[in-house]
């Protein structure tokens, strides 16, 4: 099969990759030196659409009215613009093999690709409750959500099923703004979770020790237990904050179910998921099972040819990996964190935006022989479901205060809550900030402002945001 070559390869086509492409266009690129080959079908779009108004009933979002880069109030990127750019956008094209050393990338229909300098894209795959042997998980209508197929797939499911049941496994971020969703199609959902709390993860280590444990054959459900009793974890939510969002999501009627896990699935004569069975001995009835339990970085490709750190590929702060002209960014990158004087990887969409831009200027400032500052980031994550809406900035390690009015019946709900480490101030949460608000908090964990008491931070609330 013929062979293609180009300057630059993206391997991977998410959001990084499509806020990768525009930053090469700015750069002056020239036509027919940039490829991106994706897997999907479609352009770069803007993922987190696809766990919220994809989903919805009204207002619904489709292609093409979200491909990057909408998200961050930029231009959007049709697939008309790469034509026009003479970037080569490859769908539907699966690398299977990648040898770093020949500078060669082979596609599942064997297709050959060279380049001379490769940017890993290729974000995170779903961890599969199949990956377990967890009984029954082979059923039909036993959803993950990733990539825009899942998504049809689940709407499909939706109106099938309209007015069913729905048990929603993981109390993260997929299961949290899952089950909203299906609520919001009137769907009957139970959510189903081990922690104590629901809470979304900040850190993926524990994912790495869980697939240790995993390669090492352990039985589903030790490692579930070991999961629930590894309460060190540096979560996001704190218990008064995850109280509010399980009494809002209660109120809003949505059954919340903790501390116990599905071990198993009944399905009926057509293979059709029936219900879950769970570790406590309740069953739920399910037309349609939503399994949000954490995502894996996608590296197997470059496994033993680069240097890898906590689950993802190594890089410095120009994403450059231990290999000469492959750079990493977005979910599999694991890069120095300059604030916190730590390597890290982020699995969120502002960094894999930011770092894919650094990581085309850092390509071009070598071409060039200048240089450009190290990447500087400040942690930033955020959720939507039902009328609320969150945004974290920082670090959320040491003590905390929750601030505001955390009641989830009142109509305001404005709430929020402040990490303090040695004296200072460096992580801030608020629900339902105003974007002034939301850009206070952000000063805050990127200044860390000496703390006063934790009491008087609580009383001062947005007003100690305010003043920085
Ligand atoms: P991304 O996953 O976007 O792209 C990777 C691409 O590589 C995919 O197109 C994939 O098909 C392709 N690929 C992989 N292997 C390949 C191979 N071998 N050959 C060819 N192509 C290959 N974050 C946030 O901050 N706020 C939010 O609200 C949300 N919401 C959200 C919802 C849902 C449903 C998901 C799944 C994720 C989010 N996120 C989020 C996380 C955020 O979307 C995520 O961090 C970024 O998409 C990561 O961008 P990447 O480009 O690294 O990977
Ligand atoms: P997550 O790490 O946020 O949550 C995983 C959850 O799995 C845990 O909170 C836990 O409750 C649960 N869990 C683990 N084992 C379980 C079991 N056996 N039964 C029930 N629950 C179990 O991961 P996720 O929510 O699956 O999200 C996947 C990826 O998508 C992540 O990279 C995430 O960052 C990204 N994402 C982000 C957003 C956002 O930033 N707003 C939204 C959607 C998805």
């Amino acid at each position: 099969m013929a062979e293609k070559s180009f300057k630059y390869l993206i391997v991977g086509g998410g959001v990084a990759a499509g806020y990768a492409a525009r930053e090469f266009v700015k750069q002056g690129v020239k036509p027919g030196e940039l490829a991106i080959i994706s897997k999907e079908a479609v352009a770069p779009y803007e993922r987190p659409a696809l766990s919220k108004a994809y989903l919805f009933p009204e207002g619904t979002a489709r292609l093409p009215g979200f491909h990057v880069c909408v998200g961050s109030g930029g231009e959007r990127l049709l697939p008309e613009w790469y034509s026009e750019k003479g970037i080569s956008l490859i769908l539907s094209t699966e690398i299977v093999k990648a040898d770093l050393a020949s500078k060669t990338l082979v596609s599942a229909a064997s297709e050959t690709f060279k380049y001379q300098t490769l940017i890993i894209a290729t974000g995170s795959a779903v961890v599969k409750l199949t990956d377990f042997g967890v009984r029954g998980a082979d059923a039909k209508n036993i959803y993950y959500l990733r990539e825009i197929e899942d998504a049809d797939q689940l709407v499909e499911a939706i109106k099938t099923k309209k007015n069913g049941k729905a048990v929603v496994v993981g109390g993260g971020y997929i299961g949290l703004e899952l089950s909203a969703a299906l609520k919001i199609n009137n769907i009957d959902v139970s959510m189903v979770y081990p922690e104590p709390w629901c809470s979304n993860q900040m850190m993926y280590e524990l994912k790495r020790i869980r697939y240790a444990v995993i390669c090492g054959r352990v039985l589903w459900a030790a490692i579930v237990s070991a999961y629930m009793y590894d309460f060190t974890v540096p979560r996001l939510f704190t218990p008064e904050i995850a109280a509010f969002y399980e009494s809002y999501y209660t109120n809003k009627g949505v059954n919340i179910i903790k501390g116990t896990v599905a071990v198993g699935f009944g399905a009926n004569e057509k293979g059709e998921v029936k219900d879950v069975k769970l570790k406590d001995g309740r069953v739920l009835e399910a037309d349609i099972v939503v399994v949000g339990v954490g995502g894996r970085p996608l590296t197997t490709l470059f496994k033993g040819q680069v240097e890898e750190e906590k689950g993802g590929i190594k890089t410095d702060g120009f994403f450059k990996t231990s290999i000469p002209d492959v750079y990493a960014v977005g979910d599999v990158a694991t890069f120095p964190m300059k604030l916190y004087n730590e390597i890290r990887r982020v699995e969120h969409v502002d960094h894999a935006r930011k770092s894919a831009e650094q990581a085309v200027k850092a390509i071009f400032a070598s071409e060039q022989r200048t240089s450009i500052d190290e990447y500087d980031y400040l942690p930033f994550f955020y959720s939507r479901s039902f009328d609320l809406s969150w945004q974290f900035y920082g670090d959320n390690v040491g003590d905390t205060v929750l601030f505001g009015d955390s009641n989830p019946t009142s109509p305001t709900h404005k709430f929020g809550s402040y990490w303090i480490k040695d004296g200072k101030v460096v992580g801030a949460f608020l629900e339902s900030g105003t974007p002034e608000e939301n850009k206070a908090i952000a000063k805050v964990a990127r200044v860390q402002p000496a703390a006063s008491t934790l009491d008087q931070l609580a009383k001062e609330g947005l007003a100690f945001a305010s003043k920085i």
